[in-house]
C-alpha cells in the first residue's frame, strides 16, 4: 500500500503549523509553504512553543525526538519547490473558497502524477474543489482538530470521485502519525466535530455581540455547567484564531442569509481583529495570555459580597 513519506502543508497558520510539526515529530518529511516570510516566521515561533510542550510530561518527548522533528521540517514561499517531492499535500489556507480554489489551480501543474491532496477545511466540502485540483480521484478531506497533540482525531471524508487507493493511503498516514481516523462516508459540511462546534461558538458570540452577557460570564456559565472542561467558548475562539472564526462567520452568514452571523463577524473584526487581538498565538484575543483570566483560581468561585454592586450594575439596562 502507498506510503506517505513526504508531506507538504499549504498554509502555515494555526492548523497548518500544528499538522506540520506533529507529522514531522511522527517521522514524516514536511515542507511548509506560505505566501509570506512573515507567516513562516510566525509558524516557526509557534512550533518552538509546540516543541517545548512536546518535551513536557503529557507527551514526554526527548530532546533527541524534538531535534529530529526539526531536522525533518523545512519552510518556503516557493510553491513549485514546496510540492515537487510531495506524496501528500494538505491544504490549510484560509476558509475562503476563492483562496482555496486559486491555490489548487496554481498547484495542479506542479505536482507529480502520484501526489495526493487533502483539505483541512473546517466547514466546506471536497466536491466544491475537486475539479480545481485537476485530480479528483486523488483528493479528499482530512480534517484535524486544534491542539493536535491531545485532540488526536482526524476526520476523513471523500467526495463521490475519490479513489479507494487515496483513502487507503491517507488512512494509513493518519494511523502512522498517531491519529484516530473518524470515517465520514457521506459528504457533510462540518463532518462530525464541526456539526456542533461552530454552532456553539456562534451561539456564544451572539450573546456577546448583542450585549446579553460578558465574554467572561459566557465562559463561566459553560465551565460551571461542564465542570472539568479546560475552557469555555470564548477561550475556544482564541485557540481557533479570530481570523478563522471571522472567515467561517462571513462565509456561512452570506450562504445562509443569516444577519446575526454576519453581525457576529463584524463584531469580531472591529472589537478584536482590528485591534490585533487575533487569538492565542498572538498572546491576546478575548483573553490575554499566557495567564488567561479563566485559569485564575477564583474564576468559578462564588463571588464575595463586595462584588454585588458591580454585578447588579450589569443587570440594569444602559440608558
Ligand atoms: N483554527 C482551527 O482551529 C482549525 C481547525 C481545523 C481546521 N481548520 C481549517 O484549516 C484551514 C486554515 O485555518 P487556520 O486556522 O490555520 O488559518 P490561519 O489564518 O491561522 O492560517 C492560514 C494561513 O494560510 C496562509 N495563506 C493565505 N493564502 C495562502 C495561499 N494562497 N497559499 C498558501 N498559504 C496561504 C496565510 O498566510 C496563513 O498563514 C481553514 O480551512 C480552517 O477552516 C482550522
Amino acid at each position: 500500500m502507498f506510503q506517505v513519506n513526504h508531506l507538504t502543508l499549504l498554509g502555515s497558520g494555526v492548523l497548518g503549523g500544528q499538522i506540520a510539526w506533529h507529522s514531522a515529530f511522527k517521522g514524516k518529511h514536511v515542507v511548509v509553504y506560505d505566501i509570506s516570510e512573515e507567516a513562516l516566521a510566525a509558524c516557526r515561533a509557534a512550533q518552538a512553543q509546540y516543541a517545548a510542550l512536546y518535551l513536557m510530561d503529557e507527551i514526554g518527548a526527548s530532546e533527541a525526538d524534538v531535534a529530529a522533528a526539526r531536522q525533518r521540517l523545512s519552510f518556503t514561499t516557493d510553491l513549485a519547490g514546496a510540492v515537487a517531492n510531495a506524496d501528500l499535500v494538505i491544504e490549510a489556507v484560509p476558509e475562503i473558497p476563492d483562496v482555496k480554489t486559486r491555490v489548487y489551480q496554481q498547484m495542479a501543474p506542479l505536482l507529480q502524477a502520484h501526489t495526493l491532496i487533502a483539505t483541512n477545511s473546517s466547514t466546506l466540502l471536497p466536491s466544491d474543489f475537486a475539479a480545481a485540483t485537476g485530480r479528483p480521484d486523488k483528493y479528499c478531506a482530512l480534517h484535524y482538530a486544534n491542539y493536535i497533540w491531545s485532540a488526536n482525531l482526524v476526520e476523513i471524508m471523500p467526495h463521490a470521485k475519490t479513489a479507494r487507493a487515496t483513502l487507503e493511503a491517507v488512512t494509513r498516514f493518519a494511523i502512522e502519525t498517531g491519529m484516530v481516523p473518524i470515517a465520514v462516508g457521506t459528504e457533510h459540511n462540518g463532518y462530525v466535530l464541526n456539526s456542533w462546534f461552530p454552532a456553539l461558538l456562534n451561539a456564544a458570540q451572539t450573546l456577546v455581540t448583542n450585549g446579553i452577557a460578558t465574554p467572561e460570564d459566557v465562559d463561566r456559565t459553560f465551565l460551571i455547567a461542564n465542570r472539568g472542561a479546560r475552557m469555555g467558548p470564548m477561550g475556544m475562539m482564541d485557540v481557533v484564531g479570530m481570523k478563522t472564526v471571522y472567515d467561517v462567520s462571513m462565509h456561512w452568514g452570506h450562504v445562509r442569509g443569516d444577519a446575526q452571523q454576519l453581525a457576529n463577524a463584524e463584531y469580531i473584526k472591529t472589537h478584536l481583529l482590528d485591534k490585533g487581538r487575533t487569538g492565542l498565538l498572538a498572546g491576546k484575543g478575548y483573553y490575554d495570555y499566557p495567564d488567561p483570566a479563566y485559569e485564575a483560581a477564583d474564576f468559578l468561585a462564588v463571588p464575595p459580597l463586595s462584588k454585588l454592586p458591580e454585578i447588579v450594575d450589569r443587570l440594569i439596562p444602559k440608558a
